[in-house]
């Protein structure tokens, strides 16, 4: 089994900047890639504080902090991770722009280098198919926030190779993470059961059974969740909720996984949750109060 020293990740969203944060941590070095300058900056500034926070709380050691920054590079040109042991794609939820990557991470990449995607939903198996090492590509899908969240769900296309899989279970492990694994199979095993509640938690706001809040307090009170669904929404990202449901009800046919109208008309007005201030609740201060 190859030995992991550098991983690339794309995209330093909210997901790609944790996954590469862990990585550093973790003693491997990290190229964090992106296509927008200023994603890039706001990944560095909330790595670094969050490092700092962890020193400070003493979860992290000050020299392991010191050795984690200075493992993180930071990049617009894709090209820089062609030395990366394993490249972790974690961009928009797109399957036409996830395809184009993978075809131009194929092109870049060393021969050796396994190709890992952080989707939430979409076929590992068409990933794959636009490259020419099917073998080496894999889901390895991250919960919300990467550094925290115990949990790695593991998917494998219908190419992925035992050594592949190997390879990027021990990776989860070395990053103290439990693994699960999934057939490729749309929302694998975590999205198939989550999602379909969070849009029966729009279609309950909908149709006005209840309240925003009401609705959150009777599935944390209720069921014991730690968040109600309406709020996990909103820290997911709306958009993200919402190609999830698209991915659910194309690949698997059945009305009962169709988008909630409400879900939809939030995304289109630009509501996607706390990473833009404002979702089904507003995160902002002294914002205007909406007809939502
Ligand atoms: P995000 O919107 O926070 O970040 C996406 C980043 O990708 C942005 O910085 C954007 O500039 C960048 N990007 C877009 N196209 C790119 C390209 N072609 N090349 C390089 N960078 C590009 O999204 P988030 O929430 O981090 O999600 C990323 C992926 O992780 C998605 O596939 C999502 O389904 C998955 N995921 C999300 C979770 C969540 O709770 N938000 C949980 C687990 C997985």
């Amino acid at each position: 089994m190859a030995e992991i020293k550098e991983v690339g990740v794309v995209g330093s969203g909210q997901m790609g900047s944790g996954i590469a944060q862990l990585a550093a941590v973790g003693g491997i070095d990290v190229w964090l890639h992106d296509t927008d300058p200023d994603a890039l900056t706001r990944a560095t500034q909330s790595i670094t504080l969050s490092i700092q926070r962890l020193v400070s709380r003493g979860h992290l050691s000050q020299v392991v902090g010191t050795d984690a920054l200075g493992r993180l590079r930071c990049t617009s040109n894709l090209e820089e991770l062609r030395s990366a042991d394993v490249i972790i794609e974690a961009i928009v939820e797109s399957e036409v722009v996830k395809k184009k990557l993978f075809s131009e991470l194929d092109k870049i990449a060393k021969v050796s280098a396994i190709l890992a995607s952080n989707t939430s939903s979409i076929s590992i198996t068409r990933l794959a198919f636009g490259t020419s090492r099917p073998q080496q590509v894999i889901g390895m899908h991250f919960m919300n926030p990467p550094p925290i969240m115990k949990l790695v769900e593991i998917v494998r296309g219908a190419d992925t190779s035992d050594e592949t899989f190997t390879t990027i279970k021990a990776l989860a492990e070395r990053l103290s993470k439990t693994v699960i694994c999934s057939q490729d199979y749309p929302g694998f095993i975590v999205n198939r059961i989550l999602m379909p509640m969070i849009n029966e938690a729009f279609f309950t706001l909908f149709t006005g059974v209840a309240t925003k809040e009401d609705i959150d307090t009777g599935m944390k009170l209720g069921t014991n969740h730690p968040m109600g669904p309406l709020e996990l929404a909103d820290f997911i990202g709306l958009d993200v909720c919402l190609s999830i449901m698209k991915v659910l009800h194309d690949g698997l046919g059945d009305s009962k996984y169709a988008p909630c109208p409400l879900l939809v008309q939030y995304v289109d007005a630009g509501r996607l949750g706390r990473k833009r201030g404002i979702g089904v609740y507003n995160y902002r201060k002294n914002c205007y109060s909406s007809n939502f």
